[in-house]
């Protein structure tokens, strides 16, 4: 199962819109090229949250066209800048925000973290609900569980960002440690890459198509790497490959002193 993470895509009103200097549209193609030209085939294309910048309509009528130049199998989650009614409004297909998917041996679960009119996360006990349900039936089929989400459910070492995560952490750990066969953790909303076990479970964050934060940051800070994207190799075996890959031949201008962007 050859899987394709973006994230963090920021699309904003109208083409061409920036976030800290960058056009979100652009810096997106650009990712889009770079995942054709070393992806030949995409199986699932997983989007982690921050598709729009402000949940604009039109940002996600236009992020629908972009990941159909990969693939028609595109899934989509809320982050802390979506606005979940435009997005289920606006996807052309009734199942982009479908919950639960089941490929070959695999289990994809998208959760939702967002809490309205805020920045930080929270799963919440119907989440948790939703997550023991669906981990129960894949485990009965012995399939192997992916899990994603948009905000990050470890301290990733950036003090600001770190203000932000998952508010129930604990429990969701809780429960995935009552799965063995949950193999990974996905996530997006801290622009950068992560990549750690909890146990068994590999924990994976990812560069935003747009805009990066800078990693070890008190404050917030962006950085000048490049946007890119996260490809995954979900084996029958349960056995997870992946690695990130950022554009190299286009140049983005980050505006760098901005005091923040939330
Ligand atoms: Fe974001």
């Amino acid at each position: 199962m050859r899987v394709v993470q973006l994230t963090d895509t920021h699309l904003c009103h109208s083409r061409g819109g920036k976030l800290l200097g960058v056009d979100t549209d652009r810096s997106l193609q650009a990712v889009i090229d770079l995942v054709k030209s070393e992806r030949p085939a995409v199986d699932l294309l997983l989007a982690t949250g921050d598709l729009s910048d402000q949940g604009a309509p039109d940002a996600y009528v236009r992020l629908q066209a972009y990941f159909d130049q990969l693939t028609p199998n595109h899934f989509w989650l809320p982050g802390n800048h979506d606005d979940r009614a435009a997005m289920t409004d606006n996807a052309a297909h009734p199942l982009r925000l479908v919950r639960e998917l089941r490929v070959g041996h695999w289990q994809v679960v998208m959760l939702d973290s967002q809490v309205p009119g805020e920045v930080g996360g929270e799963l919440g006990r119907d989440e948790l609900r939703m997550l023991e349900q669906a981990l129960s039936a894949a485990a009965e089929q012995q399939l192997f569980s992916l899990v994603c989400l948009h905000h990050q459910p470890v301290a990733i070492g950036c003090d600001w960002l770190d203000e932000q995560m998952v508010a129930d952490a604990d429990a969701f750990f809780a429960l995935l440690e009552r799965f063995p066969r949950v193999r990974g953790v996905l996530w997006g909303h801290v622009h950068q890459q992560v990549d750690r076990y909890r146990g068994g479970i590999r924990l994976l964050a990812s560069p935003s198509t747009c805009v990066q934060f800078a990693p070890g940051s008190e404050d917030f800070k962006a950085d000048a790497s490049p946007p890119g994207y996260r490809w995954l190799e979900l084996q029958p075996d349960g056995g997870l490959d992946t690695g990130v890959s950022r554009v190299r031949d286009v140049t983005f201008d980050v505006d760098l002193d901005s005091g923040g962007y939330l």
